[in-house]
């Protein structure tokens, strides 16, 4: 396996890189759920760089920063068994040196509402990270999972609005047995927090059933309904709300027949573990 630490090596392993090549962009601690990505990108690509880099300005002071799960050894291992040959893992300095120019990029309307609106720093980091790889790996395709629903949304308006010759694919969220998605956090729940965990999948599913087959069409009846499951299971909920599936605005009606449906979304706190889920949901079908 091929691993790169330094800009230089990653900028010199590409460049040996032949075909179309696909970057899959982590923070470790790799599950199945990252993995899924890699069969993803072999559809789309003749090779893949994978990188893992916990990316710092992301997390506020008072997150998990430093508690982060970091596996490296085990990521490796489970890479090299999906077919992963080359990989960047650069350090905190060389991404961020301290001459660097703290610069933010803002996606007004995405950045600001749910995930943004919680943690207001979070899609800076994110955007600021990811414009600096695909500058240095210069991918043609870049893969991320629907499981961060809000971030390929905001990744995919980055990439197109400022012309960033790269195409953004999403990929299915992967599940545990039980609904529950996968997520390096998953790690952080006790053995009780562990069964209430699975409301997130039961309320979303809820919020399926009420559009989809009861015919629903008031989000605010399908959110009450996604609020008491996940209440009766001790979830602290930052939000859980149905929008339109691209601007993530509001709804004030689940119209019949709305092209590409609608998504619900699900922020919320079991203990300290703060846990995120979403579902793209069809609108109700019109007969009429
Ligand atoms: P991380 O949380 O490590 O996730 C890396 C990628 O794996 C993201 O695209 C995420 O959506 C995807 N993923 C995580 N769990 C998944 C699941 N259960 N099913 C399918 N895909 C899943 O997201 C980040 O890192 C960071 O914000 C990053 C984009 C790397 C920027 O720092």
């Amino acid at each position: 396996m091929q691993i790169a630490k330094t800009i230089t090596e990653a900028r010199a392993m590409r460049s040996t890189t032949p075909g179309k090549v696909a970057l899959i962009p982590t923070m470790g601690a790799l599950h199945d759920g990252h993995l899924s990505l890699v069969a993803e990108a072999f559809n789309y690509a003749d090779e893949v760089i994978f990188y893992i880099f916990v990316n710092p300005t992301q997390f506020a002071p008072h997150e998990d920063f430093d508690s982060y799960p970091r596996n490296i050894d085990d990521d490796l291992a489970k890479l090299a068994s999906v077919g992963i040959s080359k990989v960047f893992m650069p350090t905190v300095d060389e991404i961020y040196p301290p001459e660097n120019v703290p610069f933010e990029i803002d996606v007004p309307n995405l950045n600001d509402i749910l995930e943004g609106k919680h943690r207001p720093h979070f899609f800076g980091g994110v955007c600021r990270v990811l414009t600096k790889m695909f500058n240095i790996i210069q991918p043609h395709y870049a893969i991320f999972g629907q499981k961060d629903y809000q971030q390929l949304q905001i990744i995919t308006a980055l990439v197109r609005d400022t012309n960033m010759p790269i195409n953004i694919i999403g990929a299915p969220i992967i599940r545990e047995s039980d609904g529950l998605a996968m997520s390096s956090r998953n790690v952080y729940l006790s053995e009780e927090e562990r069964t209430h965990a699975t409301a997130l999948y039961k309320a979303l599913q809820q919020a399926k059933n009420l559009i989809e087959t009861a015919g629903e069409t008031d989000p605010a009846a399908v959110e009450s309904a996604m609020h008491d499951i996940l209440s009766a299971h001790n979830f602290k909920i930052d939000y859980a709300t149905v929008r339109h599936p691209h601007t993530l605005q509001p709804l004030d009606c689940i119209e019949p027949n709305l092209t590409g449906g609608v998504v619900a979304l699900i922020a919320a706190h079991l203990g300290n573990t703060r846990l995120i889920d979403n579902m793209i949901i069809a609108s109700p079908k019109n007969d009429a």
